[in-house]
């Protein structure tokens, strides 16, 4: 412990106080709020070994990972480790297990090798990884393996008790500091997330500085119209949103696209669920959960008039009330996409999680493209939340200097709960870390 920078801007005698301001931020009430955290420039990094949480979680297309801003942005964190001569471990995950993109980390690998020379092993506590951590010179890199792969590291649980952690237990010993600049990962009490900081000296990374100043600024800047644009392919990840928006008044109106679109197709009756969907007891609790934010804001949530269907491989557009039951569709109408598009250009505020289909396909692309030229026509300070939404942008032919209204954050799910209560546990654990430094 104790690595901070003498004269960093970090009084250490003035502990229970203030770090002091340093001129890097100024004002506001952001710049007061990210006081709270130490970042890496107060830490003297020369020779000492840091494990880096970054979120390299990223789109996979046919078993391929996606070269985008997640691997990217992670990568100019680490080379402002490196530069400050740090030896740098790698912490990350990758899908989730049991699912399709569930992977090894050894292709994230290769596409941070555009950036930097990285080693990477294929383990992540065992004697391999331990003697590779133990053998990294200043200077160098060690991406290991999706700590998703270890059992212990999703379990829900508290700091302490992760601290506790055979993994935390196993790597802990072997690093000075703990630097995190997953933001998109800070909502799960995961062992990699919350349990290091619980022992080692830790700080947010750039990337987390950047996401939190965005969005502290964000929070005080809704202004009605406020118009959220939910969608994405797993709907009860937004519905704490949608509860708490309605709830508190804080929304004018919420687009919906997506799973999320046509879960309320059922809801309303405008589509009845066939004998297999009225079997699956998930997508029923769903519809029962639709139909009471339904009943709260009837007014307020809209739902796709028009949407797009396969015929024989090609793009068709049916009026939902043609939809049959269980039929996949895979984006929003060209009427639903009218009205969707007249309601952001007359916001001034913007929220929006989730592309509006399956914009990986160029006959589905065009609802997600026309959101976001909507977005980029309009007035309104947008934010724009996700890995696929961000991955979107490109992929659909935007420009993102055409958006300069917009922020996009490079987090889904962390980005949606920060606007319900700000306390997510992998923030929490790095701000009461400082007061015990
Ligand atoms: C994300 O892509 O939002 C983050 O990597 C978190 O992933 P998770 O939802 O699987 O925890």
């Amino acid at each position: 412990m104790g690595l901070l920078v003498q004269g960093s801007g970090y009084d250490k005698e003035a502990r229970g106080g203030r770090r002091v301001e340093k001129g890097r931020v100024s004002g506001g009430i952001m710049n007061e709020k990210l006081k709270e955290f130490l970042t890496i420039d107060d830490f003297d990094l020369y020779g000492k070994t840091v494990l880096f949480r970054a979120d390299i979680n990223s789109v996979i297309i046919d078993g391929q990972v996606q070269m985008k801003e997640r691997i990217v942005e992670n990568a100019k964190t680490i080379q402002k480790l490196l530069d400050k001569k740090a030896k740098v471990v790698i912490l990350a995950h990758q899908g989730r297990a049991g699912q399709a993109d569930f992977l090894h980390l050894e292709q994230h690998a290769q596409l941070l090798r555009n950036f930097m020379d990285l080693k990477y092993i294929d383990d992540i506590m065992g004697s391999s990884a331990r003697a590779a951590i133990k053998g990294l010179d200043r200077g160098e890199v060690l991406l290991l393996d999706n700590v998703r792969m270890l059992a212990e590291e999703t379990l829900n649980k508290t700091a302490e008790e992760h601290s506790h952690s055979f993994f935390v237990r196993s790597l802990a010993p072997l690093a000075d500091v703990y630097i995190n600049d997953a933001f998109s990962v800070a909502h799960r009490s995961h062992a990699s997330v919350v349990g290091f900081p619980a022992v080692l000296d830790a700080g947010i990374g750039r990337l987390m500085e950047r996401e939190l100043k965005t969005l502290e600024r964000a929070v005080y800047q809704i202004k009605s119209p406020c118009v959220y644009i939910l969608g994405g392919v797993k709907p009860e990840e937004v519905f704490d949103i949608i509860d708490v928006t309605l709830k508190r008044k804080r929304v004018d109106r919420i687009l919906t696209t997506g799973a999320l679109g046509t879960l309320f197709l059922y809801a309303s009756g405008t589509i009845e669920p066939g004998e297999e969907q009225k079997a699956d007891k998930h997508f029923m609790q769903n519809v029962e959960q639709a139909k009471r934010f339904l009943e709260m804001g009837k007014d307020i949530i809209k739902y796709p008039e028009d949407v797009a269907v396969a015929v024989d491989g090609e793009r068709r557009e049916i009026p939902v009330a043609q939809l049959k039951p269980n039929q996949p569709a895979y984006d929003i109408g060209e009427k639903t996409s009218e009205e969707y598009s007249e309601r952001i250009k007359n916001a001034r505020t913007v929220i929006m999680r989730g592309p509006a289909g399956l914009y990986e396909d160029k006959a589905f692309a065009k609802g997600t493209r026309n959101i976001f030229e909507a977005i980029s026509h309009s007035d309104a300070y947008s934010l724009l939340g996700g890995g696929h939404t961000s991955a979107a942008i490109s992929e659909v032919g935007i420009d993102r200097k055409s958006m300069s209204n917009a922020h996009v954050s490079l987090a889904g799910g962390a980005f949606l709960q920060y606007f319900v209560d700000k306390h997510l546990p992998g923030i929490e654990v790095l701000k009461k870390h400082q007061t015990n430094c």
